[in-house]
């Protein structure tokens, strides 16, 4: 059994794009692993200092991926302001992280290119309270997405560093989490290439979404005027209208349509009601869960305290070890 832990930022509601993309193995993830899953708050206040309602956009945050499956019977769920040893591990790390290498990281050149008026010192140490959230449970592995790799790789130099340091072998080295060939990338509805909620209104579909928003949506979906010949080729739109159904519609169905562009006869309006139909289909347990965990506060706040006191135990032994490590003692 290895740790894992993950961090999630906590930006709004979940769409099929991220289910497919992450969340499915998160969930495949906990019956495997201890994981620690937390929603990284202190880390949002980087680029958003002053949020207007950052205990909504947690609450949210939680309420779907509990609703895509994340078990606290299984994993330890939290709220990362709520295990205040990260943060002095945090600051014992960046006792030993220098500015070049901080400031050569890609994401903080990319944040401090899109905020110039506010580099602050939080947001070039976003690695170092990275590396504290996943070595603050001594993790072992880490799901991440390529534009993580460059922060797994500094959590990497920073736990070695403090090994080397202050000469013991305390810090396993983290290493990225390996889907395989579990995740599946899911176009969007604009005709592009990704599903994404920055690609504009109406590209996702999110779990929270209405019977009659997933149908609005699907029907103006990016299609063409269809082929002209057998067999042709699909373009882009074309192909994610397709891809969309394979992960949500049963062979037959797909199967179906397929045929139908193959031979010309295929009418989009009919393909799209039935996407749509098959999309909500998928999407009611979500969107029903949901509801359901919004209704009820008592539980959410059970699931984050037990999280919180689970997660501090974890991370009070890690913080005991650590200051003997560099020597502070009681008198
Ligand atoms: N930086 C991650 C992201 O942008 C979020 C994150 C914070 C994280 N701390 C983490 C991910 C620890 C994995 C492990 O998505």
């Amino acid at each position: 059994m290895e740790t894992v832990v993950s961090g999630i930022r906590p930006t709004g509601e979940l769409h099929l794009g991220n289910y497919f993309g992450a969340v499915a193995n998160f969930v495949q993830m906990q019956n495997e692993n201890q994981c620690y899953f937390f929603i990284a708050d202190y880390h949002s206040l980087t680029t958003h200092p002053t949020p207007a309602d950052l205990h909504g956009n947690v609450r949210k945050v939680l309420v779907n991926y509990l609703a895509a499956g994340l078990d606290p019977d299984k994993s330890v769920l939290y709220i990362q302001s709520d295990v205040p040893e990260v943060t002095e591990l945090y600051l014992l790390l960046n006792m030993n992280a220098y500015m070049g290498e901080l400031s050569r990281c890609t994401s903080f050149k990319e944040k401090a290119r899109k905020q110039p008026d506010n580099i602050n010192a939080g947001l070039m140490t976003y690695p170092t309270l990275m590396a504290a959230d996943i070595i603050l449970h001594r993790a072992q592995k880490v799901p991440v997405g390529k534009d993580q790799e460059q922060h797994l790789e500094m959590t990497r130099t920073f736990a070695n560093r403090f090994n080397r340091m202050y000469n013991v072998n305390f810090f396993p080295e983290p290493q990225a989490y390996n889907f395989g060939q579990a995740l599946v990338k899911i176009p969007g509805l604009d005709g592009s290439g990704k599903m994404g909620k920055s690609e504009g209104e109406g590209n996702a579909i999110f779990f929270g979404d209405s019977t009659e928003m997933i149908r609005k949506k699907v029907m103006k979906a990016v299609s063409d005027g269809g082929p002209t010949e057998p067999f042709q080729a699909k373009p882009e739109a074309i192909q994610n209208l397709f891809g969309l159904m394979k992960v949500v519609s049963d062979s037959e169905t797909l199967n179906f349509f397929d045929e139908e562009y193959n031979q010309c006869r295929i009418r989009y309006g009919d393909m799209k009601k039935q996407l749509a139909l098959d999309i909500d289909r998928f999407v009611a347990p979500f969107r029903e869960k949901m509801i359901e965990l919004n209704s009820n506060n008592d539980y959410l706040r059970k699931v984050v305290n037990s999280g919180a006191e689970k997660a501090r135990e974890s991370a009070a032994a890690t913080i005991r070890e650590v200051r003997s490590i560099i020597g502070f003692r009681a008198f």
